[in-house]
């Protein structure tokens, strides 16, 4: 049985924490041993990396070198978690991976396509996602969803790096994560984030059995 890499993208907000959960907890009950992860992150060296740019202190040096970043904090992930996890039979869900460097440094922050896609083949190493499910959702009703979950949690956080700008940013990348997903159809399913997360998992799952043989039946 091959262990299979999922990435999971969208914008900010989108429920994709709670349906990686959902779906890892759907693939233990058919047989199959799956791993969560995140980007950036997902091993120490790229946890650090992480807060550096998250906290904004990367913001100065413009969207190239982030992008590069992104791109050594992948390299680390790929190399010391999900590569080794595969290899072991395991499968590797990501919440985010490449295709969010393109989306928002790429596509909505400016940085050429060359540095892009020099920085793809880099940094996956050959580990192309063989699944990437899009969240795709209005980022009005993202936000709202986000604050509300806060203030009942009773935090009052600082934005991160990106959910600071403004409207009309979140919804030129929810256009060209929808984009991305157009330019590689065979790689992405395309999930409406405006409904419940039950209709939401149910969706994916479904989604998920058509695709890999091994699930179904
Ligand atoms: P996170 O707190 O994980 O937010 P979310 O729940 O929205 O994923 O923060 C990750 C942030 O980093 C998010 O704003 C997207 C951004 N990001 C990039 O800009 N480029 C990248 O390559 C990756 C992986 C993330």
């Amino acid at each position: 049985m091959t262990a299979e890499f999922i990435t999971f993208e969208g914008g900010e907000g989108v429920g994709k924490s709670t349906q990686i959960k959902r779906l890892i907890t759907n693939l233990t009950k058919s047989g199959v041993e799956a791993v969560r992860t995140r980007e950036p992150g997902g091993t120490p060296r790229a946890e650090a990396i992480r807060s550096f740019l998250l906290q904004g202190k990367s913001e100065q040096w413009g969207p190239s070198a982030e992008a590069i970043l992104f791109a050594a904090a992948r390299l680390d992930h790929v190399n010391s978690m999900i590569k080794p996890n595969l290899e072991s039979g395991k499968w590797v869900l990501s919440d985010r991976f490449h295709d969010s460097t393109r989306a928002y440094q790429g596509l909505t922050g400016g940085v050429p396509d060359e540095l892009i896609g020099a920085l793809e083949t880099l940094a996956l190493n050959g580990a192309t996602p063989n699944l990437t499910i899009l969240i795709d959702m209005d980022p009005e009703l993202a936000f709202e969803r986000v604050h509300k979950r806060s203030a009942e949690d009773g935090l009052n956080l600082p934005p991160d790096r990106y959910e600071k700008e403004d409207l009309e940013w979140h919804r030129r990348l929810r256009r060209n994560f929808l984009d991305i997903a157009r330019a590689n159809p065979d790689r992405f399913i395309v999930v409406d984030g405006n409904v419940t997360a039950n209709q939401m998992e149910t969706d994916i799952w479904k989604q998920v059995q058509d695709r890999f043989e091994q699930l179904s039946g």
